[in-house]
């Protein structure tokens, strides 16, 4: 009994201590948040000045040219740290030889967030490191970021802001020059969970995370995707699988066992199936925006589809924040678009690539909340 209270006495000690210390950095990220704000504000003033115009206000300090009437002073940020998440793919957290919290997450109807929304900064920064789910690690690069994430909303559309700072640059190893995307220093990307999809609202962007996507561990390769000419037709796949729904599979293997490679890649559904899932709108929503200010938005199902659907975006890097703006509207009514209504709580994700990073090497979130006007959630849409 002595030697349980002493170890319950270390680990609220020790949760206190994370605790604290996830505030101080959080703190810090603020601070530098609100300099770059006032710094882009005093340079938008100076340019008004020597225009003797009237200067639009832009982003970080404004509401841009995506946004421009939302003043973002009045809408409370969410401090969310994104983490590095290796090779942890859905078929490895439901896996019990695996995964600690295999269970309680398939079985008992756990979030991820049930248990590790207080350790995200520990996982990350081991994962980062190398081993077991990072074969391929690349030294000096963070194990998670600090992001301020802000959404208001009008009649009409969904506003989003995200904020960071940006990190010195740390050349992948495995890659001619260092950048895997040398055209993006960095992306964002918000996944909005749609129906239907068995683990969508607890575990967020892990319903479409497969351990045969791009960079993961059973990731076929050319030449049996090409073998397979019916469906790497269908998914429009050459020399990897982009991200996809069991649901639009008719077997996905998560176990493993005697050898078999996990994921379902070549077990697509009929066209007529996942034409109905659409539909039904068993999707993952997916907005992505690029260090140019460009963005796509699109959805997951079978595979990752472009749909060019309505979407405004900006991004800008500004005294070592990188500020990125994105909108689209509340209730498009076109396919792959999840409808945003006041009453629901929906279940989102947030990647960022960092530092010219592409495919898995980006920094996530774990299942999030979002609403319209709902103070609970996580991210709280709110109404200017
Ligand atoms: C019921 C609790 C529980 C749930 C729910 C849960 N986990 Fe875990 N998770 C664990 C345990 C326990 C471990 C092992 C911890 C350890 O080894 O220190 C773990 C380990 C991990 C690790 C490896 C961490 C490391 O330090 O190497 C990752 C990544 C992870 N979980 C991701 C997830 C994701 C993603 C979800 C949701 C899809 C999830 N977990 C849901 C309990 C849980």
């Amino acid at each position: 009994m002595a030697s349980l209270a002493r170890v319950e006495a270390r680990e609220a000690s020790e949760a206190e201590a994370a605790k604290a210390e996830q505030k101080a950095r959080q703190e810090a990220v603020q601070a530098q948040i609100a300099a770059a704000v006032d710094a882009a504000v005093a340079e938008e003033r100076a340019k008004a000045e020597d225009n003797a115009a009237e200067a639009a206000p832009t982003s970080p300090g404004g509401g841009g040219n995506v946004a421009p009437d939302i003043d973002w002073n009045a809408v409370p940020a969410t401090d969310l740290t994104l983490f590095y998440p290796g090779q942890a793919s859905f078929e490895w957290v439901q896996n019990g030889k695996t995964h600690g919290g295999a269970r309680p997450l398939t079985k008992g109807g756990d979030a991820c967030t049930t248990c590790h929304a207080k350790e995200v900064t520990a996982i990350g920064t081991k994962i980062v490191a190398g081993g077991e789910i990072e074969p391929t690690p690349i030294p000096g690069k963070r194990g998670t970021i600090d992001a301020a994430i802000q959404a208001a909303h009008d009649d009409e559309n969904l506003y989003v802001r995200l904020q960071w700072p940006d990190a010195g640059h740390n050349p992948a190893p495995f890659i001619d020059g260092g950048k895997m995307d040398p055209d993006n220093q960095v992306k964002v990307a918000m996944m909005i969970t749609g129906t239907g999809i068995e683990m969508g609202e607890t575990t967020g962007c892990w319903a479409s995370c497969h351990a045969d996507n791009t960079y993961m561990p059973f990731d076929p390769g050319a030449e049996a995707i090409a073998a397979n000419a019916d469906v790497a037709g269908r998914l429009e796949a050459k020399d990897t699988i982009t991200k996809y729904l069991t649901e639009s599979r008719t077997k996905v293997e998560v176990k493993g066992r005697r050898g078999k490679a996990q994921g379902g890649w070549d077990k697509l559904k009929p066209a007529e199936e996942i034409d109905q899932l659409l539909a039904d709108g068993t999707f993952l929503d997916l907005l992505r925006v690029y260090a140019d200010g460009s963005s796509s938005n699109g959805y997951l199902l079978d595979r990752r589809v472009a749909n060019d659907g309505e979407m405004a975006a900006e991004a800008s890097l500004s005294g070592g924040v990188w500020t990125v703006v994105f909108s689209r509207p509340l209730k498009s009514g076109a396919p792959g678009d999840v409808p945003l209504e006041p009453g629901k709580v929906y279940t989102v994700g947030f990647a960022i690539h960092d530092d010219y990073a592409a495919a898995r090497f980006h920094h996530v979130t774990f299942d999030t909340s979002l609403a319209l006007d709902d103070e609970t959630a996580q991210i709280n849409v709110s109404k200017q």
